[in-house]
């Protein structure tokens, strides 16, 4: 069976994205479905580049027994050829990642949240240690509910992106 190779997306590529990958290694290891997935996250804009994730995001992935080796690094034209899925946490990201898709991009473009009626996941960037803690629990819940969809369906979800 041919792996399905997902992207999660965000702004810096320092806390949702990371957050998203850590929660979706734990999942699929929790679940024994490493061998059918790859996970990696990116950034739509440059700033954090080469950086770890923030240490807010650190904390909560080590305390969830999530954490994975990381270094930000920004979206590239082949990763649109050579994943399943590019998952971004808000409108932006999905504008952004819409805007520099390449000719002959195959990935399927979509909210993280998409499947179950769209809307933001919030940027805890901004905000306090909790936020974080907060964001990673809603993103566990939302991979968890697309491991479910892709292991049913194989394929996952008519994306409308
Ligand atoms: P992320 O959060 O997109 O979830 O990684 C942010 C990280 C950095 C910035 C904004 C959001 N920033 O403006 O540097």
């Amino acid at each position: 069976m041919s792996r399905t190779r997902v992207l999660f997306v965000c702004l810096g590529n320092i806390c949702r994205s990371p957050l998203a990958e850590g929660a979706a290694r734990k999942l699929a290891r929790e679940r024994g479905l490493l061998e059918r997935f790859d996970f990696d996250s990116a950034a739509t804009a440059g700033y954090h580049e080469g950086e770890p994730y923030d240490p807010r995001v650190e904390a909560v992935l080590k305390r969830q027994g999530a954490l994975f080796e990381h270094r930000a690094r920004r979206i590239r034209a082949e990763d649109y050829r050579s994943f399943d899925w590019i998952l971004g946490m808000d409108e932006e990201n999905l504008r952004d990642l819409q805007r520099s898709a390449p000719a002959g991009a195959r990935a399927r473009i979509a909210l993280v949240t998409e499947p179950w009626g769209g809307g933001r996941v919030t940027d805890p960037y901004y905000q306090d240690d909790w936020a974080c803690e907060q964001t990673y629990l809603e993103l566990e819940d939302l991979v968890g509910r697309w491991l479910d969809l892709w292991q049913e369906g194989g394929d996952g979800p008519a994306p409308s992106a």
